[in-house]
C-alpha cells in the first residue's frame, strides 16, 4: 500500500503542494482577487439575534461568555461549579458538575413550557407522503423509544447502532438513546455492511436500530439486507435489531433478534422520566475518515456539545423559533445531521423540515417546491449541491416562489465565488426579485469541532463570496506556518485552533494516543485542523481545503489510504494509489491507479467495474472511484515513496510535474503510454 509523500503541504493556494490537495484550484486563485462584499441590510440587523456584543462579552472572558450561553440556552438538572476544566490537555471538561438530559431539553421542557402543540417536524417522504410531529408528539415518541430500549436491556453507557434512512424514526432513536444515557453510532445508510459490521464491532454495539429500506429516486431501496450480512460472521455483541418499517419490501427475519418497531416501540408506554447525566457523559460517536485506513470513532459529551450547538444554531442562522421554518438537508448519518438536525434545532425549539430523498425525485424543482409549501425561511445545505443545481439551470427554481428564504448557510467544503453569487441571487434573492437577497452563510467545521467553528454573524458581518471569514464568538481560530508561528494578514498556513471549544471532541472511542497523536502533535497545544487557510487584508479566513490524505466528495470525507486499503484487499490488485482530483460539481472526485498481480488478467472494463464494485462493498458506494485507472507503474521516490502530485497531474489532465524526484524517471513516460492504449 502506498503512503503519501506530499509530506508538508505548502500553505497557500498559490503554491504546488497547494494545489495537491486544494479543490477548484483555479477558483481558489480567483479567491485571492475576490472583493466583493455585501453588508446586512438594516432591516435585517435590526432584528438580528447575535450582535457585535458578543465577540466583546466572549473575547474578555471566553468560558464566562458559554458558561452564560449554557445556562440561558439549556435547562440543567443540576447547575455546573467551573466553566472549564483543562488542567490535563487535550482532554478537556466543560461544565463541571452539571448535570444535563439532552432529550429533555430538546423535548419536554418546551412542551411544559406551553410549547407543546408547535410544529417540530414536518416529514416529507421521497414518495410524497407526508408526518409531522408536534413537540408534544416528538417527546411521546421518544419516552416510547426509550422505555422499548431500556426494556431490550440496553442502560446508561450502553452502545446503540443507529443505521437509518432520513425519516422522524432517526431523530426519534437519536434523542431516546441520550435520554436514557446510551451512546448512539449513527451509521450513513450509504456504507456497506462491512463498514457497518466494523463500527458495530469498534463500539461493542448491543443494539442496531435499523429500517426495512427507504426510497431512493422513485424506487425502494434496502437497508436490512445489510445489517444481516454485517451481523452473518459470529463473534459480534449486538442482542437486538428493532427494524423500522418504511417500503414495505419483504426482509429476511432472524427469530428471537429481529424486532419491529411497530411491536416495540410503539406498544411502549409513554410515561418516562428523564435524569440529568454528568455533563462529560459520552452522547455519541460517530465514524469518520481520518488519514489512516481505520474510521475513527470520534466522541463527543452532552453539556458542551449541546452548548455550542445550540447558541451556533440560533446565532448563525439568526433563529426566530416562533416564525422560522429551517431545514437543513444533511443526512443524519454526518455530523451536520447530528448537530444542525437532531439537536440544536430542537434545544431551541424550532420547526424544521426533513425530506427523505433525492433532489432530482421525481423532478429537479423538488427541493425549490418543498420550500415554496413549508415556507422554508432558513436552508442549510452543501456547496456540492448548489453546483449542480447550477448546472441543472435557474429556470427550474425561477419556477417556484422563494420568498421565504431569509437565510442561507453552507456547510462541508469551501464554497468556490460562483457558487456563492448564484445561490445568493437565485435562491437568497427570489431570482432577482428580492431587494435584500437572504445573508448567505458560510460555516466552516468539522465532526471533531462537533458545532460551527468559523462563519459570519449574518445581521453584524459583511460577507464575502468564498469565505467562512470570522471565528464564531468564544472560539479561537487561527492560521500558522510550519513553525506553529501564526502568520500576518495576506498569507497562508495551517488552519489551528488555539483554545479549548465547548463542542469539541473529547477523544477517539477506545484510542486516547491516537487522539493525542492525530490533532495535538503537529503544533504545540494547538489543535490541528487538517485543513489549508489564508487570511485575507482583512484578517478574514480563507478555506482552501485540506492539506492531509483526506478527500472532500461532495462534502463527505474519504480517506485515500482507506480507499487503497480496500483496493489491495481485492485479490487482483498488487497495489493502489488514490487521489482526490478536482471536480466541478463534487469539488473532488476519487481516482484510483491500480497495479495489477503478475498473474491476474486485465480484462479492460470488466476489471474496473469489479474493482469499483469492490471499494463499494468494503466500504460503500460513496468512496466507489469514479475513474480507476489501470497502470503497469506508479511513481516512486527512492525510498518508496508514492508522489501523489504527479498522479494527481494525470487525473486532473494536466501535463505531469517535475519526475526529476522519482526512483525511475520513466514511470510517468510508461503511464502514459499505458494510458494511451
Ligand atoms: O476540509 C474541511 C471541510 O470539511 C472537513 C470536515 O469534514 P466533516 O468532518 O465530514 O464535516 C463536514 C461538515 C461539518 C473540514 O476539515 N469543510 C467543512 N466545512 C467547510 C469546509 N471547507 C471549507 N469551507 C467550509 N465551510
Amino acid at each position: 500500500m502506498s503512503q503519501d509523500t506530499t509530506g508538508s503541504p505548502a500553505p497557500a493556494a498559490a503554491t504546488s503542494a497547494g494545489h495537491d490537495q486544494a479543490p477548484h484550484v483555479e477558483a481558489l486563485e480567483n479567491l485571492l482577487h475576490e472583493d466583493r462584499k455585501f453588508a446586512p441590510s438594516q432591516e435585517f440587523a435590526a432584528n438580528a439575534v447575535a450582535t457585535a456584543a458578543d465577540y466583546t462579552e466572549a473575547a474578555a472572558d471566553r468560558p464566562a461568555f458559554w458558561a452564560r450561553q449554557a445556562r440561558e440556552l439549556l435547562t440543567w438538572d443540576k447547575d455546573f461549579t467551573d466553566a472549564l476544566d483543562w488542567s490535563n490537555p487535550p482532554f478537556a471538561k466543560w461544565f463541571v458538575g452539571g448535570e444535563i438530559n439532552a432529550a429533555y431539553n430538546a423535548l419536554d421542557r418546551h412542551v411544559e413550557n406551553g410549547l407543546g402543540d408547535r410544529v417540530a417536524i414536518y416529514f416529507e417522504g421521497e414518495p410524497g407522503d407526508t408526518r409531522s410531529y408536534t413537540y408534544a408528539q416528538l417527546t411521546e415518541e421518544v419516552k416510547k423509544a426509550a422505555n422499548a430500549f431500556e426494556a431490550l436491556g440496553v442502560a446508561k453507557g450502553d452502545r446503540v447502532a443507529v443505521y437509518l434512512p432520513m425519516i422522524p424514526e432517526a431523530v426519534i432513536t437519536i434523542l431516546a438513546c441520550a435520554r436514557i444515557g446510551a451512546v448512539h453510532s449513527v451509521v450513513f445508510g450509504g456504507f456497506s455492511a462491512d463498514a457497518l459490521r466494523s463500527r458495530i464491532d469498534d463500539a461493542e454495539a448491543k443494539l442496531v436500530v435499523t429500517a426495512d429500506g427507504t426510497y431512493r429516486r422513485g424506487k425502494p431501496s434496502p437497508l436490512k439486507p445489510a445489517v444481516d450480512e454485517a451481523l452473518s460472521k459470529e463473534g459480534h455483541t449486538v442482542e437486538n435489531v428493532v427494524v423500522v418499517k418504511r417500503n414495505g419490501e419483504a426482509v429476511n427475519w432472524v427469530e428471537g433478534r429481529d424486532l419491529w418497531w411497530d411491536d416495540t416501540v410503539e406498544a411502549a408506554s409513554a410515561e418516562h422520566t428523564a435524569v440529568g447525566h454528568d455533563s462529560e457523559h459520552p452522547l455519541f460517536i460517530l465514524y469518520t475518515s481520518g488519514t489512516t485506513g481505520k474510521p475513527k470513532g470520534i466522541l463527543h459529551t452532552t453539556g458542551g456539545y449541546l452548548t455550542q450547538g445550540a447558541y451556533t444554531h440560533k446565532a448563525v442562522f439568526d433563529l426566530h423559533p416562533e416564525t422560522d421554518v429551517y431545514w437543513c438537508t444533511a443526512d443524519v448519518g454526518w455530523i451536520t445531521g447530528h448537530s444542525y438536525v437532531a439537536y440544536a434545532p430542537l434545544i431551541n425549539g424550532a420547526t424544521q423540515l426533513m425530506y427523505e430523498g433525492t433532489p432530482d425525485s421525481p423532478h429537479q424543482g423538488r427541493w425549490w417546491e418543498l420550500i415554496e409549501k413549508y415556507k422554508v425561511s432558513i436552508l442549510y445545505t452543501a456547496p456540492t449541491a448548489i453546483r449542480t443545481f447550477m448546472k441543472w439551470g435557474r429556470e427550474i427554481p425561477a419556477k417556484y416562489d422563494l420568498s421565504s428564504i431569509r437565510v442561507l448557510g453552507s456547510v462541508g467544503e469551501p464554497i468556490n465565488p460562483e457558487a456563492w453569487m448564484w445561490y445568493r441571487e437565485v435562491i437568497g434573492g427570489n431570482g432577482g426579485a428580492k431587494e435584500n437577497p437572504a445573508p448567505i452563510v458560510d460555516t466552516w467545521w468539522q465532526t471533531e469541532t462537533g458545532a460551527q467553528m468559523i462563519a459570519p454573524l449574518p445581521g453584524v458581518t459583511a460577507t464575502k463570496p468564498g469565505s467562512a471569514q470570522v471565528p464564531l464568538p468564544g472560539i479561537a481560530v487561527d492560521v500558522v506556518d510550519d513553525a506553529g508561528a501564526s502568520v500576518p494578514n495576506g498569507e497562508g498556513g495551517y488552519l489551528v485552533i488555539r483554545e479549548p471549544w465547548p463542542a469539541m471532541l473529547r477523544g477517539i472511542w477506545g484510542d486516547p494516543e491516537r487522539f493525542k497523536d492525530t490533532y495535538w502533535s503537529r503544533f504545540e497545544a494547538m489543535y490541528f485542523a487538517g485543513d489549508g487557510a489564508k487570511k485575507d487584508e482583512d484578517g478574514d479566513v480563507w478555506l482552501l481545503g485540506r492539506v492531509d490524505d483526506v478527500m472532500n466528495v461532495s462534502g463527505h470525507r474519504l480517506s485515500t489510504t482507506e480507499i487503497e486499503s480496500a483496493l489491495v484487499s481485492h485479490p487482483s490488485v498488487a497495489e493502489a494509489a488514490v487521489v482526490g482530483a478536482a471536480d466541478e460539481t463534487t469539488g473532488q472526485a476519487v481516482v484510483a491507479f491500480v497495479i495489477l498481480r503478475g498473474d491476474a488478467v486485465n480484462k479492460g472494463e470488466e476489471t474496473v467495474l469489479e474493482l469499483r464494485n469492490h471499494v463499494g462493498k468494503e466500504i460503500g458506494p460513496i468512496a466507489k472511484p469514479k475513474q480507476l485507472l489501470i497502470v503497469p507503474e506508479l511513481p516512486k521516490t527512492r525510498s518508496g515513496k508514492i508522489v501523489r502530485r504527479l498522479l494527481k497531474d494525470i487525473a486532473e489532465g494536466r501535463e505531469s510535474g517535475d519526475a526529476s524526484t522519482l526512483a525511475d524517471p520513466s514511470t510517468m513516460v510508461q503511464i502514459a503510454e499505458s494510458l494511451r492504449k
